[in-house]
C-alpha cells in the first residue's frame, strides 16, 4: 500500500503516483449498472488524475450484440450522467479510443478464444504489453466458470506479462461455498492473481481509519480495553431494496453487509500497528482479528443478534411500502432487512469489549459511522454532579455521507454556578481538503493496476468472515422469524435493537 511516498501538505489532496502499469481492463458484465455508473467513471477520473498509462485500452464482454463503436456511443453518452466531474470532451475521446466490446456468451468456449484474439490485436495497435486483468461484474454463479474458462483458453498464464482477476462480491454465499469457491479459482489462479474486490475499501475515510491510526501518536495508547467502554458501528440506509428484490430475497441484510463491508471496518477499528504498509502484512493484522471474532453459540445467537424487515412507512414526507410489496419479493418473505448484533474480540486488547453493529435498509438517516466510546471519568469531583450523568467521551469516525471525525466532551457552562455541557469538535473533510467527488473504485482499480492488494480481500479473510456469521445463519433459518414486518420503515429498525444496548445500560448513538 502506498503510504510511503504519500506525506502531503495540509489540506492539499493529491499526493505524487505514478500511472498504473500499460494494461487492458476486461470487464465481464459490461451491460450492467457498475460498468456506466462507477468503473468507466473512475477510469476516467485516474485518466484525469494522470494515473492511467497512456497504454491503456478497456474491452467490455457481454451477450447483447454490438459491436466497439456502438459500445463506445453508449458508453459516450453516459458519462456525462455518472462522471463524478465534468467531462473534457478532448480527453474522452482519447480515453474512448481505447474502448473495445467482445460479444459473447459467458459459459461458451468460443467467447475466450475471440477474447484472446481480440487482446492479442490490443497488443499490438496500444503497446499493452500482454498485461490483463479481468473484472467480473457478473452474478456470482459465473464467477468459477468465467475463470475456468480464461485458464483453459491459457489467458491468465503470466508469461508474457501480468493476469489478475478482480471478483466482486458476494464471495460465496455461506462458509462451504466461499470455500468451494476458493478451490475452484485456485485451480486456475495463484492467491497474488486474485483480488476480491470490497467496495468499502476503496472510500477515502474507511482508508483513513488506518492513517488516523497510525500516522497519529495520540489516539493509539488509548485504544484499548482499558479507555474504550464499547464500540458501535452503523451503516444505515434510507433506501429500500429498490429493484434488487430477486438477489435480495437469497441474500438478506447479514449476508450482503456484514461478512464483508461491516467487517471490514471492524478489522481496521480493531487491528494491531502493522509492521510495514505490505499487503500481506496489512492483511495479517486485519485476518487475526476476524479470527478472534469468536463465533456465537446457538444461545448467543439468541441473545445477542437481532433482525428485522420493514413494514411500511415513511421516507422523509413520503409514505413507502413494506418490503413484502417490493418487486420480486415474497409476499410473506422472511428475509431479514435489517441486523443488530453484539460482537466480541477474544484478544488482549478488546477482552470484554463490546463491538455493537447495526446496519439496515430504510433507516431514518443515511449514515455510516464507528462510535468509539470512551470510559467515564472516574472521581466524582463535581459534587451535584455525578459521575454517571456526566456524558461519556465519544470519538466518532463520519465514514458518510459527511465524512469527518469528531470528539464530545464535557466543558464548563459560562457562569458563576459549576455547570458542565456536552460540546463537540468537529474535523470536516470538506474544510480542508477539495479534493474532486470520486465514485470510490479509483484506488482500487488503481492498485490492481499496480499489482497492490493490501486494499482487496485474501482467501482466509473471506473464509473466516463467513465462519463467523454461519452460527447466526444457521440458527435463523432453524428459527423462522416470529413477528416479520416488525419495524416501520423510517425507523431505528425493532425496539429489540434498543434493548440488546439498554440491557447492558448503553444505547446507539443516532445524532448526526
Ligand atoms: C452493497 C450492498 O454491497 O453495498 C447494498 O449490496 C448496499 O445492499 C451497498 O446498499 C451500500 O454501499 P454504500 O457504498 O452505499 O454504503
Amino acid at each position: 500500500m502506498q503510504l510511503a511516498d504519500d506525506v502531503v501538505a495540509k489540506g492539499n489532496s493529491h499526493g505524487a503516483g505514478r500511472p498504473g502499469d500499460p494494461c487492458v481492463m476486461v470487464i465481464f458484465g459490461a451491460s450492467g449498472d457498475l460498468t456506466k455508473r462507477k468503473l468507466i467513471p473512475a477510469l476516467y477520473n485516474l485518466a484525469k488524475d494522470n494515473l492511467l498509462s497512456k497504454e491503456f485500452a478497456l474491452v467490455g464482454i457481454a451477450r447483447n450484440e454490438l459491436t466497439s463503436e456502438q459500445f463506445r456511443d453508449e458508453i459516450g453518452k453516459e458519462i456525462g450522467e455518472f462522471a463524478t466531474t465534468t467531462v473534457d470532451p478532448d480527453l474522452w475521446h482519447w480515453f474512448s479510443q481505447r474502448i473495445y466490446y467482445h460479444s459473447g456468451d459467458f459459459a461458451d468456449a468460443a467467447a475466450y478464444q475471440g477474447l484472446g484474439e481480440l487482446l492479442a490485436q490490443i497488443d499490438k495497435e496500444h503497446g499493452t504489453r500482454g498485461n490483463y486483468f479481468y473484472y467480473l461484474a457478473t452474478a456470482p454463479s459465473f464467477f468459477g466458470p468465467i475463470i475456468t474458462q480464461l485458464g483453459k483458453a491459457d489467458l491468465v498464464k503470466e508469461e508474457h506479462g501480468w493476469r489478475r482477476v478482480i471478483i466482486e462480491k458476494p464471495f460465496g454465499h455461506d462458509y462451504e461455498s466461499a470455500v468451494a469457491l476458493n478451490k475452484e479459482i485456485r485451480q486456475v489462479l495463484n492467491e497474488k492473481q486474485i483480488y476480491r474486490i470490497d467496495h468499502y475499501l476503496g472510500k477515502e475515510t474507511v482508508q483513513n481509519i488506518l492513517v488516523f491510526r497510525f500516522a497519529n501518536g495520540i489516539f493509539e495508547p488509548i485504544w484499548n480495553r482499558r479507555y474504550i467502554d464499547h464500540i458501535q458501528i452503523t451503516v444505515a440506509e434510507t433506501v429500500g431494496v429498490e429493484q434488487r428484490g430477486g438477489y435480495y430475497e437469497k441474500a438478506g441484510t447479514l449476508r450482503d453487509m456484514v461478512p464483508n463491508h461491516i467487517f471490514q471496518l471492524i478489522s481496521l477499528t480493531a487491528m494491531e500497528p502493522p509492521v510495514s504498509f505490505d499487503a500481506d502484512v496489512v492483511r495479517d493484522e486485519q485476518a487475526k482479528i476476524l479470527k478472534a471474532l469468536s463465533p456465537m453459540t446457538d444461545e448467543e445467537v439468541l441473545t445477542r443478534t437481532v433482525r428485522g424487515q420493514y413494514g411500511e412507512g415513511m421516507e422523509g414526507d413520503n409514505r413507502v411500502q413494506g418490503y413484502r410489496a417490493e418487486p420480486y419479493v415474497a409476499p410473506e418473505s422472511r428475509t431479514e432487512t435489517f441486523v443488530a448484533m453484539k460482537l466480541f474480540i477474544d484478544n488482549w486488547r478488546w477482552a470484554d469489549v463490546p463491538f455493537y453493529l447495526r446496519t439496515g435498509k430504510r433507516l431514518p438517516q443515511r449514515a455510516t459511522k464507528i462510535v468509539i466510546q470512551f470510559k467515564r471519568a472516574p472521581f466524582v469531583l463535581f459534587r451535584k454532579t455525578a459521575v454517571d450523568q456526566l456524558e461519556p467521551n465519544r470519538l466518532i469516525l463520519h465514514l458518510q455521507p459527511d465524512e469527518g471525525i469528531s470528539l464530545s466532551f464535557s466543558a464548563k457552562v459560562p457562569g458563576p454556578v459549576v455547570q458542565i455541557g456536552d460540546v463537540d469538535m468537529n474535523f470536516n473533510y470538506t474544510d480542508y481538503f477539495n479534493a474532486t467527488p470520486q465514485t470510490g473504485y479509483e484506488r482500487l482499480l488503481y492498485d490492481c493496476m499496480l499489482g497492490d492488494a493490501t486494499l482487496f480481500q485474501r482467501s482466509d479473510m473471506v473464509e473466516t468472515a463467513w465462519h463467523v456469521v454461519a452460527p447466526i445463519l444457521d440458527v435463523w433459518e432453524a428459527l423462522p422469524p416470529r413477528r416479520f414486518p416488525n419495524y416501520a420503515a423510517g425507523t431505528w429498525g425493532p425496539h429489540e435493537a434498543d434493548e440488546l444496548l439498554a440491557k447492558d445500560h448503553r444505547h446507539w448513538s443516532n445524532e448526526q
